[in-house]
């Protein structure tokens, strides 16, 4: 009980940036965010036009925002080339010899590319595609691991107008084969084989079992890394280095004139329903709001080394690897493989190695490092570092508390970002040099976004009542449109109030700070209530016996719903019923009774993408005692979901 009392009055602290990193910030106080916010809610076209000045555009815009029937048109008449704005610009403003990517491979040696190189690459890979007859409008799929190829052909596409569509290299060739089949692609670029946990992963293998039933594929490129065996078909398949090592590829290429409104690029992503969606992002608005919002959130600076651990294959990568980083000048490191490889400091070693000053992570990554013990980041030099930040899921209080100890030492302010594949980029969060941040909620809305919750009639939730999360207006960096499939965008986004409908559950306390509690679909209705799985997980987490926690909803034949959590207990820590009965009353006291999970499962370890996200989907399948799980093979170790289903309680 009172390490319980302990950790609820640790959630209640507020911490505040110290004075030195205020006065460095470009946001530096609460009262400056709330008068330009206010100007950018009550303006947002004046807002959003004169930061898009900040870009270098080849003709301005006629319009700054329209909405056309439901679809937002931004930019309208206005003229850029992305690619231009991310490497040419940055160039010409005299950082050409400045060091754009660092690319640190799971093993062998690091590569680094000057944004003048990364330039000339990106020209180079552009001459081979036109060589290949892409022109703007067309498709070009990606499915790379983590390796500088990867930006590369993205940037190469935008320079060009082709729209790229990256799949995660994870994914297996089922889903790329799904993903090609949608997106109708006729170029594809892969290599032969991809690096994680020391294991070739035979991506050109995948490749080509989903080509056989894609014949929209002309013409393949891949880039040798793991130098495995692969088949090579010809007159289709050609291997990156040849082609860019060919005499008559010019190292420069002229950037085409987009108009804001083509299309940049697709990425499907899960939805509530079984197909995953292509979600459609264009140029200019795109490009503006990855660059505003990582020039702001994270602060970035001329000397700062950012590394961000998400996969490109995900929206957190495109916006914050990609776009968002070299639109702004900015060097960033980009990781390879597994964070536990060779040991678990991987993450540490690098911020060490490369000095690194911002580092964004998942949750989930915290929470796995932490279980492995403090000595691992305790024996790197971690004093580089000034700013954190996290994506992709709620943090509960211990884990950002761990984060804020562990790895920031009480000096990093850390930037709870929440936001989505459709957003395009950070829509609330705090501004570091200005935000009192409270550990586990993502705090305020970016500038220029209207976020609110609501009831399921469609009124204003009260303070702290939990809801639907919506955006009541409209934002250069949203998704424009599903792939394929308008009519899915219009019912999915906004057919249920009128207005967008994240999908998120919500509350806004009476400081108007954001609680995310997960996804409406993770919402558990216990005898009528709702609770927020992530609440419970939260409190699970806080016991001290609990390392990890996952909850779903299983059928229950008085309550409808009760909750079942799996739970892993920290090294060391043996698992009995006693342990269980004091769970549930931890859970009991912080939550409240009717969020007492009924079952509770011991487990070694959960079912997480490579990436990292817990896949409750496949928790919800095993609790319900079903037998199908879907999709599992984007798991970093599938073998995980057989063991747990062994071992489900009944
Ligand atoms: O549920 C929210 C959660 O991730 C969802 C979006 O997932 P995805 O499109 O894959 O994009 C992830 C990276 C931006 C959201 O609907 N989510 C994202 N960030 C947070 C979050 N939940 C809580 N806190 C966050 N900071």
């Amino acid at each position: 009980m009172a390490e319980f009392i302990d950790s609820i009055l640790k959630e209640h602290r507020i911490f505040y940036p110290s004075d030195e990193f205020s006065r460095k910030s470009y946001i530096k106080h609460m009262k400056e965010y709330s008068k330009i916010y206010k100007k950018s809610i009550e303006n947002p076209e004046a807002f959003w036009a004169d930061k898009a000045n900040g870009l270098e555009w080849i003709k301005k815009w006629d319009i700054v925002l329209r909405n056309d029937m439901g679809f937002f048109k931004w930019f309208e008449g206005g003229y850029l080339n992305v690619s231009y704005n991310c490497l040419d610009r940055i160039v010409k403003a005299g950082k050409k010899d400045k060091i754009a990517l660092i690319w640190e491979p799971e093993s062998g040696e690091e590569k680094t590319y000057t944004y003048g190189q990364l330039l000339k690459e990106v020209c180079k890979f552009t001459n081979v595609l036109k060589k290949f007859g892409v022109k703007r409008g067309h498709i070009v799929e990606i499915y790379l691991p983590m390796i500088p190829e990867l930006p590369i052909a993205m940037l190469a596409c935008a320079r060009i107008g082709a729209i790229h569509s990256v799949v995660f290299a994870g994914f297996s060739s089922d889903a790329l084969k799904d993903r090609i089949q949608d997106s109708k692609a006729e170029l594809l670029i892969t290599a032969d084989g991809s690096f994680r946990n020391g294991k070739i992963f035979p991506l050109k293998d995948n490749a080509d079992a989903a080509l056989k039933e894609c014949p929209t594929i002309q013409k393949v490129v891949v880039v040798k890394r793991a130098d495995n065996s692969i088949y090579m078909q010809e007159g289709r398949d050609f291997w990156w280095h040849d082609l860019m090592n060919k005499k008559n590829i010019a190292d420069f290429c002229e950037p085409e004139s987009m108009h804001a409104e083509e299309s940049l690029f697709i990425l499907y992503t899960s939805g509530t329903t079984g197909k995953p969606k292509g979600i459609l992002h264009t140029q200019a608005g795109y490009l503006l709001f990855s660059y505003l919002t990582f020039k702001w959130v994270f602060d970035i600076k001329d000397n700062d080394i950012y590394f961000c651990t998400a996969d490109i294959g995900w929206i957190t990568g495109h916006s914050y690897i990609v776009y968002g980083p070299l639109s702004n000048g900015a060097t960033v490191v980009m990781y390879e493989g597994s964070p536990t490889y060779p040991n678990p400091d991987r993450f540490w070693r690098i911020i060490e190695k490369y000095r690194v000053t911002i580092f964004y992570t998942a949750p989930t990554a915290i929470r796995a490092l932490a279980k492995e013990g403090d000595s691992w980041p305790n024996n790197c030099n971690l004093k580089s570092l000034r700013l954190l930040g996290t994506v992709g899921e709620p943090i509960n209080p211990e884990a950002w508390m761990w984060y804020y100890n562990a790895i920031g030492k009480g000096r990093c302010p850390i930037v709870d970002t929440w936001w989505q594949t459709e957003t395009g980029g950070i829509l609330i969060t705090p501004l570091p040099g200005a935000t009192p941040l409270k550990p586990g909620s993502a705090t305020k809305p970016f500038f220029g976004i209207i976020a609110d919750v609501l009831r399921e009639d469609g009124s204003k939730a009260n303070v702290n009542e939990g809801g639907y999360l919506v955006i009541r207006n409209a934002w250069p960096g949203m998704l424009r449109t599903i792939w394929n499939d308008p009519q899915r965008y219009k019912e999915a986004y906004f057919e249920k109030f009128g207005v967008y409908l994240t999908g998120d559950s919500a509350r806004i306390d009476e400081d108007g700070y954001f609680w995310i509690m997960g996804r409406v679909d993770d919402v558990i209705k216990v005898a009528g209530h709702r609770i927020g799985s992530a609440e419970v997980e939260s409190s699970l987490v806080s016991h001290k016996a609990v390392a990890e926690a996952a909850v779903v909803p299983f059928p229950h034949e008085i309550k409808g719903q009760a909750i079942y959590a799996f739970v892993v207990l920290k090294k060391g820590v043996k698992n009995n019923e006693n342990l269980k009965e004091e769970l549930r009353q931890h859970v009991a006291n912080s939550v409240g009774p009717i969020a007492k999970p009924d079952k509770i499962q011991f487990a070694d370890d959960l079912p997480k993408t490579r990436s990292g996200k817990i896949m409750r989907r496949i928790l919800k399948a095993i609790a319900e005692g079903g037998k199908d799980y879907g999709n599992i093979a984007t798991l970093a170790d599938p073998g995980i979901v057989e063991v747990l289903v062994r071992s489900r309680v009944k």
